[in-house]
């Protein structure tokens, strides 16, 4: 198992589901995990977050838990102050927090849109924006890299588009092209940032796929949350100093390296089109002047409208 000792991590949405599998297995290789989660048992007063760091504490690890919402100004700056205060140092921020709200676009509300785009988007960016400016001021201070890693989370809806998801992959489209550009503004700093789309059982898995069950017995269970450790620690680790800017579909025992847009066909001239020029090289572009949608990939097929009503 590599090894994350004396490095310090602070991961979002940590409470259950990945995150909670993140913040175990950063901790099992010896990281101080800031385990942040704005959420609380169902039907009990206890903190998610602080039931995580209990049982990091009991495997023998070190973590504070952190209970803001991480889509909030103020508390984004303090999950970051908070990690630099218990330790003095801060290497490895995994962005995971995420909810859901399913709908299609024609029947989605206004706080439907608002909350998923705040929650994934402004939740990626605050923790990052204090993230990034201490990285920078540290980098500055000293010289040199900070060496450094920045974890987003997008998903395949994001990649693809999912009908039904409307808000969540537009968030998560996003939150691809956050990955580039961070990659980009802070690669000279010596943060890396790169983004995995997971796949996993999760209580927010569950909710729009129950059908994800575990497999009988002792069988490899390919959608336990704890499956995307092992890719996660490489990135957090020195292997990974120079990767960055990249994106991974991450779930059992597969990797997907993922390509970004990149040009699929192109037709130009030196000069502005006339109706019919144009309609011919559109031909030569689209043959027959057809061009349908890529299939989904098999696991994350969601049904049609008409196979199954979404509201
Ligand atoms: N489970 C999957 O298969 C899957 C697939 C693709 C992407 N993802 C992404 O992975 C991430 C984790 O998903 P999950 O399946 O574990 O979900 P989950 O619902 O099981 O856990 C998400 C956690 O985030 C917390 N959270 C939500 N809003 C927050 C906020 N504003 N501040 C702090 N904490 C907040 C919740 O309380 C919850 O504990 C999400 O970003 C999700 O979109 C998951």
């Amino acid at each position: 198992m590599s090894s994350l000792e004396g490095k310090v991590a602070v991961v979002t949405g940590a409470g259950q589901g990945l995150g909670r599998a993140q913040a175990l297995g950063l901790a099992a290789r010896g990281a101080f995990v800031i385990v942040n989660d704005v959420g609380r048992s169902s039907g009990a007063s206890h903190w998610l977050a602080d039931r995580v760091v209990d049982e990091i504490h009991a495997a023998g690890g070190k973590a504070q838990a952190n209970r803001a919402d991480v889509s909030d100004w103020e508390s984004g700056r303090l999950l970051i102050e908070q990690a630099l205060e218990a330790t003095g140092a801060l290497d490895i921020l995994v962005c995971n927090a995420g909810i859901e709200r399913s709908r299609m676009v024609f029947n989605m509300s206004e706080a439907e849109w608002d909350d998923v785009i705040r929650v994934h988007m402004k939740g990626h960016f605050v923790p990052t924006r204090f993230a990034a400016s201490h990285w920078r001021e540290r980098s500055r201070a000293t010289g040199s890299s900070v060496d450094a890693r920045l974890i987003f989370t997008s998903s395949e809806a994001g990649l693809f588009g999912h009908a039904g998801h409307l808000s969540y992959c537009a968030s998560k489209a996003g939150i691809a092209g956050m990955t580039l550009a961070c990659a980009r503004e802070l690669a000279s700093y010596g943060v890396t940032v790169n983004c995995i789309s997971p796949r996993a059982r999760t209580p927010m898995a569950l909710a729009s796929f129950p059908q994800i069950a575990a497999p009988p017995g002792d069988a490899f269970d390919p959608w336990d949350a704890r499956c995307i450790i092992p890719w996660l620690a490489f990135l957090c680790g020195p292997d990974a100093a120079r990767i960055t800017g990249q994106l991974f579909v991450v779930y059992g025992g597969v990797v997907q390296w993922m390509k970004a847009w990149g040009v699929h066909a192109e037709i130009s001239q030196g000069r502005l089109w006339d109706d019919a020029s144009l309609l011919a090289a559109a031909r030569r572009m689209l043959p027959d002047l057809t061009a349908g949608l890529d299939p989904m990939p098999e696991l994350w097929h969601i049904p049609t409208p008409q196979e199954t009503p979404v509201t």
